[in-house]
């Protein structure tokens, strides 16, 4: 056994916008995160990511930084954020900040100096090209649609920008502008912060050659992201990244990384690697994607769910680490996505908490999650603030690749607004979020679901989360036990052991809205056995090697 505290931790995201305001501006604030710590250390988790706090015109609300040292003015203050580190500290949690280094916002002065001449001493942090051809340098589609390439009439070159034309691409070939980087990084460690989430850290080297993407027929730009996901020198940088900042210091650290294989997490995260302790990997999330991505949501099956997240926890046991999650706030909430957010809404909560808790590897929890927060629907896309949501909207119907209400239906199912609804903390005005107007509108169902009523029922999924951390507490089993899949070709029921040493838990999930029959397959010899959870009130003389599941039903026994 590899023993790492941030393998043992439960990480808790939070969103800041939409957690608590704490000055009526209808924006949640530094403040009011601080005034939720006894919440949070209620519930038992051990790290808070906190998505970026630092200045920012918003375009992304907070992903297009431009100052890395200085605080959101929405936000607060630098000293509201050492109040909330102290405070943090204090009360046993952990604060792992965003790190947003693949691009900056246009608004930073390093980008003001870098495009104010060819001869900037700057010019060269971010990735300017002439035109080809009387066209763009090449023909790459931005992930928030349109052409990647941005022209910039004081030297008439194109800048990159993989996200939106504000989110200018920094280059990491540029060895000062690494430095920067590093240094900065270092000035928050000394601060007393504790890790990093590293924002699409996978895209920060790319072919410098600039091949065209390909064109998948009908569409208007191409796909460049073999060029720019994991790209030639990736783990050069991060390696570097590693001697000059992250070993120095005790801390967990973990890179988003969209499009990786299992085989290429081990290469960001393996032992003997000196680069991340984990990535959050993409599969199980476009799980129902179809020709427009997420925008063409397609049915899903179970045995595709167990297959992805089985090659994942089978591929990183020997050498590497994962993370756990069903959500962030650029997913829908899981129990709309995988569960049932009507009649089974808690019992189907506390499922999929269970599936993945138990698995190997680090759970991390957003806000709002632990009290079975749904989807919303807005009627107008007026309503959506997401730039993501707006820009496919307008471009995939004004290209007629999707009617009005197919697009509708999409944002409802997988739009990022889903996740940045205020978190729901009483039953009163704007569900106790601000006393002001809130930035984006609380979902209608807050009177029935919200934090004040979770705290006051016992059985309400909250508590069933605080259960989940206490067990991985007691139970080595759960951080460190090898992980094997059964009933593989099951469409209602996942299940899945964990063994370590003489010990084995038996993990059981209903994923369905019907009741479904589990035998427990030849080969299973213990003497002993205990229920450790389960959702709904279990009778001990049964059998568990045979018994029908209730709806979404989900057990977990430790054998001996
Ligand atoms: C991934 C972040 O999670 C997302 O919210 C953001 O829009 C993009 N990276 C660009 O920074």
């Amino acid at each position: 056994m590899n023993q790492s505290w941030w393998k043992e931790s439960v990480v808790y995201q939070i969103y800041p916008r939409s957690f608590k305001d704490s000055n009526g501006d209808g924006i949640g604030d530094l403040k009011g995160i601080t005034s939720k710590l006894g919440y949070l250390q209620k519930l038992g988790i051990d790290v808070i990511w906190l998505s970026p706090i630092y200045k920012s015109p918003n375009d992304d609300n907070g992903y297009d930084i431009s100052d890395y040292q200085d605080i959101m003015d929405e936000f607060g203050t630098m000293e509201d954020f050492d109040d909330l580190l102290e405070a943090a500290h204090q009360h046993d949690i952990k604060i792992m900040m965003d790190l947003v280094v693949n691009h900056s916002s246009d608004e930073h002065s390093w980008f003001i100096e870098s495009k104010s001449s060819k001869d900037s001493s700057k010019r060269d942090w971010y990735i300017w090209k002439p035109g080809k051809d009387g066209k763009k340098p090449t023909n790459w589609e931005a992930a928030f649609k349109g052409s990647a390439w941005e022209f910039d009439e004081t030297t008439e070159e194109y800048y990159l920008h993989l996200f939106s034309k504000k989110q200018p691409d920094l280059n990491w070939e540029n060895p000062s502008l690494r430095k920067e980087i590093y240094k900065m990084m270092a000035w928050w460690l000394d601060k007393g912060i504790d890790g990093f989430r590293m924002d699409v850290i996978n895209f920060i080297s790319k072919d410098t050659d600039y091949p065209e993407g390909e064109i998948i027929e009908g569409k208007k730009y191409g796909n460049g992201s073999k060029y720019y996901m994991n790209g030639p020198r990736i783990h050069e940088f991060l390696h570097e990244m590693n001697r000059e900042v992250l070993s120095k210091y005790d801390i967990i650290t973990v890179g988003e990384a969209p499009g990786v294989t299992p085989a290429e997490a081990q290469l960001y995260t393996g032992y003997n690697r000196n680069e991340l302790n984990m990535v959050f990997q993409f599969e199980h999330m476009g799980l129902g994607d179809g020709p427009e991505g997420k925008w063409s949501n397609q049915p899903w099956k179970l045995t595709e769910l167990k297959q992805t997240l089985t090659r994942w926890q089978k591929g990183l046991e020997q050498d590497g680490w994962n993370s756990l999650y069903w959500n962030n706030h650029d997913q829908p909430r899981v129990v709309s996505r995988f569960g049932n957010d009507q009649e089974y809404r808690v019992e189907s909560a506390k499922m999929l908490a269970t599936c993945l808790h138990m698995m190997q590897g680090t759970p991390y929890i957003y806000q709002g999650e632990e009290i079975g927060m749904t989807n919303v629907a807005f009627e107008s896309i007026d309503q959506y603030k997401d730039i993501e949501t707006l820009n496919a909207y307008k471009e995939l119907i004004s290209e007629q690749r999707l009617s009005k209400e197919e697009m509708m239906q999409a944002i409802y199912a997988r739009g990022r607004d889903n996740a940045r609804t205020p978190i729901q903390w009483d039953d009163r005005k704007n569900a106790g979020f601000t006393s002001g107007t809130p930035w984006i509108e609380v979902n209608p169902n807050f009177k029935e679901i919200n934090v004040e009523q979770a705290l006051a029922n016992p059985e309400s999924t909250f508590y069933y989360y605080q259960k989940l951390i206490q067990l991985r507490k007691e139970h080595d089993i759960i951080v460190y036990g090898s992980y094997d899949l059964i009933l593989e070709n099951d469409e209602q029921i996942y299940a899945y052991t964990r063994s370590l040493n003489d010990e084995k838990l038996l993990v059981i999930c209903n994923f369905s809205i019907e009741s479904a029959t589990f035998t427990l397959p030849d080969g299973f010899i213990y003497a002993s056995s205990a229920l450790l959870i389960s959702n709904y009130g279990v009778n001990h003389d049964e059998s568990f090697e045979n018994f029908v599941m209730k709806p979404f039903e989900t057990r977990v026994y430790k054998l001996k």
